[in-house]
């Protein structure tokens, strides 16, 4: 955690300090340790305290206000933009760490409906939709925009639960090699994977979002519910619509608490059904916070794709080897909150904020 505070202080100290302000470098000393390309994450150890931690975030950010009042904003916006979603990306990043260090233990009792038909689906009709955004905030892998035919596909209406979860977990799906890939299968046995990481096995979270899932375990349960992971662009064209494009699922206005669990403000995952305010056009809950959503598609570069602002921030990733997540988790800050926002990490990874839900292609 003391290396992401740091971190973030230290980015926010290059980009607008530095390059916008021309101040000359803070605390130089520590560059190798607070740079994203400075030392490899094992060595990120001897930290400094954590005093010492959080002094340098004030000063930072003081003289970063210092110089808001009058710095040339028409040609930075861009980049104030970008550093706001980067240090939103490590508060995340800090959440998921106070979690693995202090599991949460229960849930207030559920106050939602239960769901009557959970796995239902909604069917998306063949036709041409805008995959990404070339809005001002949009990351360097949301550009540039292009118009996708995508055929007719089916997407389920909620995120799968922890009720449906418990299904695979009880039919043994983690015993069965046929719901598996090669992969998955190998990475299962080699870390004796039996259940979620933020497994809690309570009635309570039923109408949850399963999460806590790797990439591995989604693609097993969606095998096993016989459906499929959606691609990224499933996603976002069932979030965003088709017609009038739509930058969150609910329209064009900014996330609010009644739409979507986000940026802590309930402190855990909800049912997946508690938002209907929330919903697309096409009727699907959930989409936006609560859990991310892993999808069946790699990480890699839209049309024209041009690094922004270094190329180590998205391009570097475009390795066939991490998939796409959508969607934000219950810890998600509001600037990291759209349908067109793109997530990546390994297929292994489990400690983030995770789930999934399933789509089919038309028999
Ligand atoms: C895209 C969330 C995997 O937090 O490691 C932060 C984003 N890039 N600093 C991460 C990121 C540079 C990245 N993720
Ligand atoms: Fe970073």
């Amino acid at each position: 955690m003391g290396w992401h505070f740091a971190h973030i202080a230290y980015t926010e100290a290059f980009w607008i300090l530095e390059k916008l302000a021309h101040h000359p470098s803070l605390f130089p000393q520590y560059r190798r340790l607070f740079a994203a390309d400075g030392l490899p994450k094992s060595e990120r150890q001897k930290l400094p305290s954590i005093e010492f931690v959080q002094d340098y975030l004030e000063i930072v950010r003081s003289k970063v206000l210092y110089y808001l009042e009058t710095a040339p904003l028409a040609n930075q916006i861009r980049l104030w933009k970008w550093l706001i979603q980067h240090e939103s990306q490590h508060n995340e990043t800090i959440c998921y760490l106070l979690q693995l260090a202090e599991p949460k233990g229960s849930y207030p009792k559920a106050k939602s409906h239960p769901i009557p038909n959970l796995g239902e689906m909604v069917k998306i009709a063949a036709g041409e939709f805008i995959v990404g955004n070339e809005g001002i905030e949009a990351q360097d892998n949301e550009r540039s925009c292009y118009l996708l035919d995508l055929e007719t596909y089916w997407i389920d209406i909620y995120p799968v639960t922890c009720s449906q979860y418990r299904e695979f977990i009880l039919s043994q799906g983690y015993q069965r090699k046929e719901f598996w890939s090669p992969d998955g299968w190998q990475w299962k046995e080699n870390n004796l994977i039996s259940q979620p990481l933020y497994w809690s096995d309570t009635p309570e979270t039923d109408y949850h979002p399963v999460y806590g899932v790797s990439w591995y375990e989604a693609q097993a349960y969606a095998k096993f519910a016989l459906k499929r992971l959606p691609t990224e662009t499933e996603w976002e064209k069932a979030a965003s619509g088709n017609s009038q494009k739509r930058s969150y699922p609910w329209g064009n206005q900014h996330p609010l608490s009644t739409q979507c669990n986000f940026d802590t403000l309930i402190g855990h995952t909800t049912p997946v059904n508690a938002y209907p305010e929330g919903q697309s056009a096409y009727g699907c809950y959930d989409l936006l916070g609560n859990v991310w959503e892993w999808t069946d598609s790699w990480f890699g570069g839209y049309p024209n794709f041009t690094p922004y602002p270094y190329r180590e921030y998205s391009q570097v990733y475009f390795d066939n080897q991490h998939r796409v997540l959508r969607g934000g988790s219950w810890v998600t800050r509001p600037w990291v909150l759209r349908n067109s926002f793109r997530n990546w990490y390994y297929p292994t990874v489990r400690e983030i904020f995770a789930g999934f839900r399933c789509a089919k292609s038309e028999d």
